[in-house]
């Protein structure tokens, strides 16, 4: 009996954050011991009620905690203009009975960590401000986190700006804090899930699974799509959060090289890109595993088979 991963998925739904969440919830391969949820695709406000309705709607047993409203330097930013108004418009949920945990997120990571025999991996697809916050909270975490997984940065290009991507632009000092924290981390940039798009065939299919957690991903597409069609011309949005949950799943999915990855944390031009020494031009030892390139078509069999987890 293979042993299950045990994650923490720190987050802000958003639409991928969705489908990260929907890919964690029900895999065999994972025990997801608690959702918790951060500011970045919309306001705490919003990811929170988003994270518990998704939850809510896929029946599953997982706690969901309220975490950081705010980066921990920086101005606020959000991206509304992808995720809409609620951070995840086009589904309509039931009413919400889902309540958040009274303990907050930065309090249940600490502990949640602090009592682990360092088997804890923890994914980060938002800002990742909870998990900072944590680690200066409780210095001790550190040694008892398996490993961080994050979408986030990217070495070639940006997505908010030139240079950086929007889950560190959102907050680099957050970042700069969790990339030298000392642990292992998998950096999945835009580098790779820039080629997991969501194109109408590929909704097509899911939708066949049939079920309504595959009706649910279907809502959650239309809204998703649409934006990028309407803002960028794409056909197909790429479905980034989910990406690390999958390289979890499936360990060959997603090939890293080990480089020396530092955040940009002066506020100029580049403020929030994430510098990976790819050809290793500074001869400084590696700091993460940064992914570098993907299977999609191996990916979306794992996203499809996570949809039939709910059968
Ligand atoms: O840049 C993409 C990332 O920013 C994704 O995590 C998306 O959900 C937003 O948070
Ligand atoms: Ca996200």
């Amino acid at each position: 009996m293979q042993t299950m991963e045990k994650i923490i998925l720190d987050c802000d739904p958003g639409h991928d954050d969705a489908a990260a969440i929907i890919l964690a919830a029900k895999s065999p391969k994972l025990q997801l011991l608690g959702i918790t949820v951060v500011a970045g695709n919309q306001t705490l406000e919003n990811t929170l009620r988003n994270a518990l309705n998704v939850v809510q709607w896929l029946d599953v047993d997982v706690p969901v905690y309220a975490g950081c409203g705010q980066p921990i330097v920086r101005e606020k930013v959000i991206a509304g203009d992808i995720h809409g108004k609620t951070g995840l418009d086009g589904p309509v949920f039931p009413p919400l009975m889902r309540k958040a945990q009274p303990e907050h997120a930065v309090n249940f990571i600490i502990r949640r960590l602090l009592d682990s025999d360092g088997d804890i991996t923890m994914v980060t697809t938002g800002p990742m401000t909870n998990l900072a916050m944590a680690l200066r909270m409780e210095p001790k975490i550190a040694e008892k986190i398996k490993r961080i997984v994050l979408m986030g940065g990217a070495y070639a290009n940006g997505n908010v700006t030139p240079a950086a991507e929007f889950n560190i632009f959102a907050d680099p000092e957050a970042a700069h804090i969790c990339f030298t924290a000392g642990r292992p981390i998998t950096m999945i940039g835009l580098d790779v899930t820039r080629k997991v798009l969501c194109y109408p065939e590929i909704v097509q299919r899911m939708e066949k699974v049939g079920n309504r957690v595959s009706a649910l991903f279907v809502s959650l597409m239309g809204h998703f799509c649409k934006t990028q069609k309407e803002i960028f011309g794409w056909d197909g949005g790429p479905l980034h959060d989910p990406v690390t949950i999958a390289s979890l799943i499936d360990p060959e999915l997603v090939t890293t090289k080990p480089m020396n990855a530092q955040i940009d944390i002066r506020g100029g031009q580049s403020y929030g890109r994430t510098n990976c020494d790819f050809f290793n031009y500074l001869r400084l030892p590696p700091t993460a595993d940064v992914a570098i390139d993907i299977d999609p078509a191996r990916f979306w069999d794992v996203f499809e088979e996570g949809l039939r987890n709910y059968n």
